[in-house]
């Protein structure tokens, strides 16, 4: 995957002829996946329009610092935090005397100066302009204060003039900016996570299944990716969207989401067992729909399934297992034991005779039981668990 990918990317626009080479590098960055929000200034909008950005970005273009609507939906402060990284390219000479001295007189500037993220620039300008000893000053001045400056380039320029000044290419810019990303701790990892319920048939048209959402499991996926693995999602039937990145394999039964599991699991550096798997499955699967009859009771006889964890847990050489275990009682006893007997490294338990949390809510709170000890993950939505987890499992491995 890319490093990119589910990053959130600002790209500021400032007013130079280079403008509408932010729109390429905006498709860039859509185009490995990134999460993509620009913000124009009023002299950029002279030069490419918010539309343009709008339609290639897929978010609306943010443009001005006091607009009572945007800041209902997305304030300049929430901007800020959700960027991984801002990038303002092309970046005028004034734009850089403005930042470099600390102005905040435009959403531009201000989302630079409350942001946490790395600040990138890509200059773009006259080479006169360039050369000015102003300009080579800010420029001094943005380095010192710890903004990244790609290029510029040299060459021939918009104004006829040649020399430095050109905004690098798109794709040089995408390139640094990959660079400026930190790895993610599950970089060059592979990972299979089994995730909601399975079905298991009694004839064409029905069949015994359970009420996972599958929601822990897709949390935990998306969280996988976002650490920088390759994420193998082996999903039972779900009403949720494929997380951004991820390979989705769609399967009914037990026994075809052990099928996928098996042919996943050879590569695998780590498996997840988010699945809530059906314990059984009909012995008998009918060829047409069961019909009504008279008797006023009906059997049916049921086989045990397969373990699906328990048999990737007995491949040689084998990923690094973690399991789930549902309990409304004798918690980490249970979890525990669950470790032992299905030869896992990590188990996450949860006590779901607490009906709001677990089984389909959007809240958990669980306990990680492994060998060497227990640690207690508060109550959080299943997304930042899944981040916590992810954490704690990228640490084991490394
Ligand atoms: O045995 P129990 O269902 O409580 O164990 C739960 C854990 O085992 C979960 O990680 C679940 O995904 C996994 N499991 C499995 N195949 C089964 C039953 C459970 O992989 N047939």
């Amino acid at each position: 995957m890319h490093r990119l990918t589910n990053r959130h990317i600002l790209i500021g626009i400032t007013g130079g002829i280079a403008a509408y080479k932010a729109a390429e590098l905006t498709r860039l960055f859509k185009g490995v996946g990134a999460e993509v929000r620009v913000v124009l200034t009023d002299a950029g909008a002279e030069f490419i329009t918010p539309l343009t950005l709008q339609a290639l970005s897929g978010n609306p273009v943010h443009q001005s610092l006091l607009d009572p609507e945007a800041e209902q939906g997305m304030g300049h402060i929430e901007l800020a935090r959700w960027a991984d990284l801002i990038i303002v390219a092309p970046a005028t000479a004034d734009f850089m005397a403005r930042l470099s001295s600390g102005m905040a007189n435009d959403l531009l500037t201000t989302l630079c100066l409350a942001t946490d993220a790395p600040i990138a620039l890509a200059p773009a300008m006259n080479q006169a302009m360039w050369r000015d000893p102003r300009t080579q000053q800010n420029l001094e001045a943005l380095l010192s204060q710890g903004v990244n400056i790609f290029g510029p380039g040299s060459g021939e320029q918009a104004c006829g003039d040649t020399g430095p000044g050109r905004m690098l290419e798109p794709t040089q810019i995408m390139q640094a900016c990959a660079n400026l990303i930190a790895a993610g701790p599950l970089e060059g990892k592979r990972v299979v996570i089994t995730a909601g319920p399975t079905r298991e048939a009694l004839d064409p048209v029905r069949f015994i299944s359970n009420h996972s959402s599958g929601k822990m499991g897709y949390a935990l996926a998306e969280a996988a990716a976002k650490a920088g693995a390759a994420v193998t999602l082996i999903s039972g039937p779900v009403a949720l969207a494929t997380p951004k990145g991820v390979q989705r394999v769609g399967v009914e039964s037990a026994q075809e989401m052990l099928d996928a599991s098996l042919i996943a699991a050879s590569a695998a550096d780590i498996f997840i067992g988010a699945a809530a798997v059906a314990d059984y499955r009909p012995v008998m699967v009918a060829d047409q729909k069961i019909k009504k009859g008279a008797e006023e009771v009906m059997e049916i006889l049921l086989t045990k399934n397969p373990d699906i964890i328990a048999t990737i847990a007995t491949l040689e050489p084998r990923p690094f297992m973690v399991g789930f275990a549902a309990e409304t009682e004798n918690v980490i006893a249970y979890a525990r034991s669950k470790l032992e007997r299905k030869g896992l490294d990590l188990v996450i338990a949860n006590d779901v005779s607490q009906s709001d949390i677990g089984f389909n809510s959007d809240d958990n709170e669980v306990v990680v039981v492994g060998a060497g000890g227990e640690i207690a993950m508060p109550r959080a939505s299943k997304a930042a668990l899944a981040e916590n987890l992810i954490a704690l499992i990228a640490e084991q491995i490394n």
